[in-house]
């Protein structure tokens, strides 16, 4: 066969080719090492040297040319593979996706949180305490010594073991917090506190609190109310209206008890405050000559009442799940 039949053939070959198998296959028939192109260059020893030369330089280029037409190949198919594979993996992006179905916090965590965030910027420290307290953190060191009246004011799950309970309010950790840490300081504790009561729309048996204490050389109850309207601005992002009424608490005095306006024009009670007494400061191994402090207790659940207008607490703690969707 002369060159430029066997050129044709090949050529021809090659172009009816589609993928790299049958390619590979065609490089072993012509240029591998029994390959057609591969023998001729085998035979020339046997050829004259003027023959040899004739003969060498066409079957160079036969063999190159072939090389190049089998490398574009090829490339030819690849590119087709990939174009293929690009076509296939692209996504219509005019398909509705698939909604991930996932849980959100809770309410009461949102509202947490946010509130933690606020007094956090006003450089108030997160701290927390004990769910089970001690009658001592619970009562007797916030100056609620046994037998007194005042302790009605708390309807106390006791524990079987002697003098435990679960706390009825966050203030145990005021004087908790004092013992360990030295003045000046600011702090809030949010947390769950317990309540052994009836309960209706407005009252639940556990609840959440956010106690909160600033204690400073000078402190006084402007400073309570300037921050405290601060708090309610900007956890209802709103112009809000409060009010202080005299109120008692054996732990501050004097003692007021907070309400807000709502959007009916009633007031609700949103927390109690006042002045750190004297007798906590003894507790607590402060001289009381020498500071000076607030301390106010909110509830957490009439924050989120009022923020979302939910009319009945008990819905928190109802895991129903219409109800917590709404958030
Ligand atoms: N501990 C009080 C309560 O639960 C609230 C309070 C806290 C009042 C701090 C004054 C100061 O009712």
């Amino acid at each position: 066969m002369d060159f430029k039949d066997l050129k044709t053939k090949v050529q021809k070959e090659i172009k009816t080719i589609k993928d790299l198998n049958d390619l590979d296959k065609v490089f072993r028939n012509y240029l591998g090492k029994k390959g057609e192109i591969t023998k001729i260059f085998n035979t020339l020893k046997n050829l004259s040297i003027q023959e040899r030369k004739k003969i060498g330089k066409q079957a160079n280029l036969l063999k190159n040319e072939i090389e190049k037409n089998i490398k574009e190949k090829s490339e030819e198919i690849k590119e087709k593979i990939s174009r293929i594979r690009v076509e296939k993996e692209k996504i219509d992006i005019t398909r509705p996706g698939i909604r991930i179905k996932s849980g959100h916090l809770h309410p009461l965590t949102q509202v947490k949180r946010d509130a933690e965030e606020i007094f956090q910027s006003m450089g108030f420290s997160i701290i927390e305490g004990p769910d089970v307290e001690t009658e001592n953190y619970n009562f007797d060191a916030l100056n609620i010594p046994k037998e007194h009246p005042a302790r009605d004011m708390w309807d106390t799950f006791w524990l079987k073991e002697q003098n435990l309970l679960l706390r009825t309010h966050t203030s145990p950790v005021q004087v908790r917090y004092m013992e360990k840490h030295n003045p000046p300081l600011r702090i809030i504790v949010p947390g769950r506190v317990f309540r052994h009561e009836a309960t209706d729309s407005s009252h639940e048996i556990q609840f959440y609190q956010i106690e909160g204490l600033m204690i400073d050389k000078k402190i006084s109850a402007a400073n309570f109310k300037a921050i405290i309207e601060e708090f309610l601005r900007r956890f209802f992002k709103t112009e809000i209206e409060i009010r202080l009424r005299p109120s008692f608490f054996p732990f501050t005095e004097p003692s007021f008890e907070i309400d807000m306006k709502k959007g009916t024009g009633d007031w609700l009670e949103m927390m109690g405050a006042g002045m750190v007494h004297p007798n906590v400061f003894k507790a607590a191994g402060y001289n009381p000559k020498n500071w000076q402090g607030f301390a106010f207790g909110i509830g957490l659940d009439r924050l989120a009442m009022l923020r979302y207008k939910i009319n009945d607490v008990r819905l928190f703690h109802s895991s129903d799940l219409r109800f917590l969707k709404q958030f």
